[in-house]
Order: structure tokens, then sequence, then C-alpha cells
């Protein structure tokens, strides 16, 4: 598929995932409305659905001809959800204090600070509520050979896990721990940011490519190979990012540029430089395609994506 083909693709993939989450969005009433309405708003301020649509993808891989969309559709919801929370937060004034998210006014900049907190707080809740629905009305499922059985247990596992401490929101800490960070030997800084870019941004990646993989029947082993290629095009993507904090069109990526110099923060890109950077985005995705078709898996669109995402401009 050409560049251009696989940009449709996604479009129409996003689109999909994107009425999926709509169906298990709360219901704007009662007391609670506001909150549940500053919920809906940054759910559905657009995005690129990127998290759900690699989860089905890579459910779709494993399931092969008893794919039945059910079963991973309400993981997919909240995984965006997560996603979705961890964007407030970040833009909070306390945090990147960003004023512009996805094309429009962030949370907290529309709803207050205060309900912005909460918006998060109950979107990562409500994730849990989706998930643990799904799996407990959900089609019975192969059983796992890794450290449990039920498979929706075992994805369940991965989605707390990668989602706290030991993922995205360990991730975030350093993040913050790291800002003004000028006097530290370039080596240790290097060591950080690895961590920084692995757990803020590749961890919800990993818990993707992994949920849609446990969910479909693959093996222990292919699960952890899909946590490898997730933490290869999950880093790329934090570092493209990076590129396009500086570089990019702030019409395109829909919240401002700047924002990571405005808060002295250390990324890859301040540490290496532009073409470093790019260098090293390019050589993680395909290092992640590769793990792709050691797997066996070859002319997929999961495969077709990790490469796209090098040249993405949003
Ligand atoms: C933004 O993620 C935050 C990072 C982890 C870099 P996305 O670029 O996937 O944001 P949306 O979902 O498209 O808004
Ligand atoms: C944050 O990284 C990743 C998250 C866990 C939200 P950034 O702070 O660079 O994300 P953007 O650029 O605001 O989307
Ligand atoms: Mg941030
Ligand atoms: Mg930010
Ligand atoms: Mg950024």
């Amino acid at each position: 598929m050409s560049g251009s083909e696989i940009g449709a693709e996604l479009s129409k993939r996003a689109e999909h995932a994107e009425d999926i989450l709509k169906t298990f969005l709360p219901k704007e009433e009662g007391y609670a409305k506001r909150v549940i309405e500053a919920m809906n708003y940054s759910l559905l301020a657009g995005g690129k659905r990127l998290r759900p649509v690699m989860m089905l993808e890579s459910y779709k891989i494993f399931a092969g001809e008893d794919a039945d969309e059910s079963v991973v559709a309400p993981f997919m919801a909240a995984m965006e959800m997560i996603h979705t929370y961890s964007l407030v937060h970040d833009d909070l004034p306390a945090m990147d204090n960003d004023e512009y998210r996805r094309g429009r006014k962030t949370t907290h900049a529309v709803y207050g600070a205060g309900m912005a907190t909460l918006a998060g707080d109950a979107l990562l809740n409500y994730a849990f509520e989706t998930a643990i629905k799904g799996a407990v009305t959900g089609k019975k499922l192969s059983s796992y050979d890794g450290d449990t059985d039920n498979r929706y247990f075992a994805a369940l596992k991965v989605l707390s896990e990668k989602a706290g401490i030991y993922g995205m929101v360990g991730g975030q800490c350093a993040d913050i721990m790291a800002e003004n960070s000028t006097d530290v030997p370039k080596d240790e800084m290097s060591d950080i940011l690895s961590y920084i870019d692995e757990n803020k941004t590749a961890a919800l990646i990993e818990s993707s490519l992994m949920i849609g993989a446990i969910l479909g029947g693959a093996s222990k082993s292919a699960v952890d190979a899909m946590e490898k290629a997730g933490s290869g095009v999950g880093i790329a993507f934090q570092i493209q990012d990076d590129i396009l904090d500086i570089v990019g069109d702030q019409e395109e990526i829909g919240k401002p540029v700047g924002s990571d110099e405005k808060n002295n923060k250390s990324t890859y890109v301040s540490l290496n430089g532009m073409e470093a950077a790019t260098l090293k985005v390019k050589e993680l995705s395909e290092s992640a395609k590769e793990i792709l078709k050691e797997l066996g898996v070859v002319d997929s669109f999961l495969g077709d994506l990790f490469e796209y995402l090098i040249y993405r401009r949003k």
C-alpha cells in the first residue's frame, strides 16, 4: 500500500473505532451530569484513535476466522478512555499547562481545573467499568497459557498495569522530575529518557497490542513479542511527538507547538538533536515491523501502520 492509501485506510479504521467508542459513552444525566459532559467532551474531541485501531488489528491477526468484534470492543473503548484521561491530566495547569488539545480548547479551559481533574479520574474508572462489564458478559474464550487461564483476566491485568506506576503514570512522574534538569550528565539523562518514553507513551501502545493478542487467542510468547513491537513503535511515537512539538503545525497537530520548550522538558530531541531523533524513529519503527515478520505476520495493515507513523505530521 502507498502512503496515501494507508492514510485513507487509517481514517476509515479510526472512524470505526470511534463508532465503537460511542456505544460505550456514559449518559449525561443526574447530579453528576457536569463531569460526564466533561468526559464526553474530551473523548469526542477527535484524536487519531491509534490505540484502539492497533488493538483491533492485533485482535484480528490472532483471532483469524474466529474474530468476533464484540469481544474486543469494550477493551478498545476502555483504552481510549485511559489514553484520553492521560491527556486531560497532562494538559492541566499543574502539569504541562496547555490550552489546546485535539483541535479545540482542552478540558480544563472549558470546564475548569477541578472538573477536568474529576473528568480524568472518572474516565480512568469508567474504563475499568467498561472493560470489566465486557469481560463478565463476553463470550467464552479459549484458555490462556500465561500466568492466568482466563483471557479476560489476563487482558485486565495488562490494562491495569500498563496504565499505572509500572507504566504511564510512572513515565509521567519521571517526565515531571526531569524538567529543568540541565545538570544531569548526558548518559544518565539518556537512561532517564528511555524510561520516560517507554512508560509515559509506549506502555499504552504495548497494552493495546497485547490485549488484542490475548483476546484473539495468542500464545504467551506471541503476546511477549507484541509487547516488544509495541515498545519500539511506542518509543518512536513519542520521539516523533517531540519532533512535532518543534517543527509541527499547530493546526495539524491540534495542540500547541513549543510546549516542551516552555516547560523545559527533556526529550530525545533536546538531548540528541533533530537528525538523530529522526533516525531513531525510523530504526525503532522498522524493528517493530521486523518483530511482526518474525511472528509470521506479513502483509498486515498493522505493519504498514508502524511504517506510516514514521512520517506522520499529526
Ligand atoms: C498524544 O497521543 C500523547 C502522546 C502519548 C504523545 P496521540 O498523538 O495519540 O493523541 P490523540 O489521541 O491523537 O489526540
Ligand atoms: C505525554 O507526553 C504523554 C502522556 C502520557 C499524556 P506529552 O506531554 O509530550 O504529550 P502531548 O504533546 O501533550 O500530547
Ligand atoms: Mg506531558
Ligand atoms: Mg503535554
Ligand atoms: Mg508532546
